[in-house]
């Protein structure tokens, strides 16, 4: 059984070129005394020379790619931009950069067959047409197997009754939905020593919290109900939506204004979305964060990933095994207590058959 890797991004050199011609988020920064660094997270933004962080050639190449896969096992990667995708883009330019884009990671698939897939990138500042547009164009690329989305959606959120052209649309084109945070929670959250405490609180709490908010705001607005064939991948195990899910479930059932407007008759239940709507990828560190997302989804629909090039080990060497990466395979071996038919599925099987990888 191969091990696929469903959580793996790359900056496009195309995308690389247009960071670096830009001096606002997101931009690349040529720091005069500390290299290239990536600026994409709104708190990143300060006038430190070490602003953001140094951007490694494992950002952009794909030789890079190949090689910590092999590296680490790893057989097949569904390649996906990283954030903050197109979302900054002027609404004239999204659509054709979102078309050289998809169209870049598919001749870059093309030339490693069976071992990369991608999930393509939608222009979300053009018009819903053009989204459409562009879904309905990106699931006829050969090595497309969905799309990746930031949690802003049209700029209101994924509870946007406008995005309901491209729910149906993705679902339609049976493409997954790789729902992956970036903005975080208000800087205000971190309190004033959050300058002392590095990435911990946005990355750690900011980007699950942010993915929680952003598919409890799916459920309460019944983007479920009405598409009820939608499948969407949650980054870092579901944020905290499997650990939360019965607080949620509870509040909905508890709710005097839902209920006067007549919005809990008829609706799905989070635990009926979460087993047949949602799938989790396996990168959260730790067997108590995996195990519930076993209990609440089903190892069936739960993948492997890495987060690469995110989170390399701190020295000089990004060729050793990375740390990231044994954690999260160790999390997988130690919450299925080992049992390798399950462990195969998850490390790889489950995302074959999912994302049709064979
Ligand atoms: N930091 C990011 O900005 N993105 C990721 O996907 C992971 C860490
Ligand atoms: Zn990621």
């Amino acid at each position: 059984m191969p091990t696929v890797d469903v959580h793996t991004h790359l900056y496009p050199p195309l995308y690389t070129s247009l960071l670096r011609s830009r001096t606002t988020v997101p931009y690349i920064f040529p720091s005069p005394t500390a290299g290239d660094r990536l600026v994409i997270l709104p708190g990143e933004d300060t006038s430190s020379p070490t602003r953001g962080r140094p951007i490694a050639p494992s950002y952009h190449s794909i030789s890079h790619k190949l090689s910590f896969m092999s590296r680490h096992g790893i057989d097949i990667s569904v390649l996906s931009l990283a954030n903050p995708w197109l979302d900054w883009l002027p609404p004239a330019e999204a659509g054709s950069v979102a078309r050289e884009v998809n169209d870049d990671m598919d001749a870059t698939c093309g030339q490693h067959p069976g071992k990369l897939f991608f999930f393509a990138t939608l222009p979300l500042s053009a018009s819903v047409e053009e989204i459409v547009a562009e879904t309905r164009r990106v699931a006829r690329l050969k090595y497309c197997r969905g799309v990746i989305l930031g949690t802003s959606g049209l700029g209101n959120g994924l509870d946007d009754a406008r995005l309901d052209g491209v729910w149906q649309a993705l679902a339609e084109e049976n493409l997954v939905v790789f729902l992956h945070p970036h903005y975080g929670l208000p800087g205000e959250v971190y309190g004033p020593r959050a300058g002392e405490y590095g990435h911990v609180l946005p990355l750690a709490l900011g980007f699950p919290l942010e993915t929680t908010i952003a598919v409890t705001r799916m459920l309460l607005s019944g983007v479920f109900e009405r598409f009820e064939r939608l499948q969407v991948l949650l980054a870092h195990s579901g944020g905290t939506l499997p650990f939360l899910a019965g607080r949620i479930e509870s509040c909905i059932l508890h709710d005097g204004h839902l209920s006067k407007e007549g919005k809990i008759e008829g609706r799905r239940k989070v635990w009926d979305v979460l087993r047949k709507n949602i799938y989790l990828d396996a990168v959260i560190y730790g067997e108590p964060g995996l195990k519930a997302a076993i209990d609440v989804s089903g190892s069936d629909r739960l993948m492997f990933g890495t987060d690469h090039p995110f989170f390399p080990p701190l020295g000089e060497d990004e060729d050793e095994e990375w740390l990231s990466v044994k954690l999260n395979s160790q999390a997988v071996q130690s919450a299925l207590g080992g049992d390798k038919a399950h462990v195969e599925a998850v490390m790889g099987g489950n995302a074959v058959k999912i994302l049709r990888l064979s």
